[in-house]
């Protein structure tokens, strides 16, 4: 089957990658906030979820760093306090609505320390809902121990990714492909840079398979980087090198845009590595910049810590994150903008 709708999943896949600006990962299930929530003592209801999110959704110095923002299935159906729905704000930024879709990893049979996404079953039916509800694009996760690697779990996710990315395309909602060699361990650069460009040959290769248009998806990758408990990690630049070397190892340069995930970097280490890749290569073939969860929101979470007197200290403090991630994203970040602010 060819698709009719090509054109469309383009032009919101170029639009989610746009020059200067970056997603927002807004997706945290109900578990995952939880934790952030715990930090900074927040009681983990729904209300406080809703103001929590209504408040970046509405910074509008913070959202025109802002192409997406992806949401979690409570989130998609919320209104903020006024009766607006969330949906709404975002696409009054200028920014394209997304939805999380996955329903997150699971132990994979028979393979100890693996893990398989889950989410297929339905997902067609779940696409149709979603898309009335204004999501013009998805994602979809899986993710992988560097230190363990396994044919198996790789081809599995890679099976489960592109029958997902196929159901969307199928539904005019552009996917997202995030394979996430994860950050947690002590593994050095070279184990991340193995995994990766292994998990990205078997993710393509079956996207392939599954007919997908690359053209009309954006991949979500992690950076080649050591892991956060390695003895002695790799620098910026070398970050930046390898990554850029695997990326363009591994991607075609059909794919209209890469956004990175930050995986439990700190903000500006985020923020660092980006520009640095834009700063080795200026002539790369896709768009590249950030989808990022915690390097965007750590900051305003900490400044918001529930209280609503603390909103315009937050927005500020998404802001600048915002702000700097979109400098980096075009090579023009320095680091004495952080200090400025
Ligand atoms: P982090 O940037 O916190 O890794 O989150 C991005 C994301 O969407 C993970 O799926």
């Amino acid at each position: 089957m060819t698709l009719n709708n090509l054109s469309d999943l383009n032009a919101i896949a170029r639009k989610m990658t746009a020059k200067g600006k970056g997603i927002l990962a807004a997706d945290e299930s109900t578990g995952t906030i939880q934790k952030r929530f715990d930090k900074i003592g927040v009681p983990n209801t729904e209300e406080n979820r809703r103001d929590y999110r209504e408040m970046m959704f509405r910074a509008k110095d913070g959202m025109k760093h802002i192409s997406g923002v992806i949401l979690f299935d409570e989130t998609i159906r919320q209104k903020a306090k006024d009766g607006t729905p969330l949906v709404k704000l975002i696409e009054e930024a200028g920014a394209v609505p997304g939805i999380k879709v996955d329903k997150g990893t699971k132990p994979l049979a028979l393979e100890p320390g693996q893990t398989v996404t889950e989410g297929l079953d339905g997902l067609r039916e779940r696409f149709v809902e979603y898309h009335k509800l204004g999501a013009r694009f998805a994602k979809w996760r899986a993710t992988y121990d560097p230190t363990k690697p396994s044919h198996n779990a790789i081809n599995a996710n890679a099976q489960a990714l592109a029958r997902y990315a196929a159901l969307a395309q199928e539904n005019g909602i552009v996917p997202i492909v995030e394979p996430e060699v994860l950050m947690d361990y002590d593994n050095d650069i070279d184990a991340c840079e193995r995994i990766t460009e292994w998990v990205l040959k078997e993710t393509f290769q079956q996207l392939y398979f599954a007919k997908v248009a690359l053209e009309g998806m954006v991949l979500k990758p992690n950076m080649v980087i050591s892991g956060m408990k390695a003895s002695k990690r790799a620098g910026v630049e070398e970050v930046a090198e390898r990554t850029v070397k695997v990326l363009k190892a591994c991607v075609p340069s059909a794919v209209p845009g890469i956004a990175f995930l930050s995986g439990g970097q700190s903000d500006e280490e985020a923020t660092a590595h980006l520009n640095a890749m834009h700063a080795f290569d200026p002539n790369l073939p896709w768009s590249l910049t950030f989808s990022y969860g915690r390097a965007l929101q750590a900051a305003p979470q900490k400044a918001w810590s529930g209280k609503a007197e603390n909103v315009p200290a937050a927005q500020a403090a998404f802001a600048h994150r915002a702000k700097m991630n979109g400098l980096a994203s075009t090579g023009q970040w320095k680091k004495d903008l952080e200090k400025a602010a």
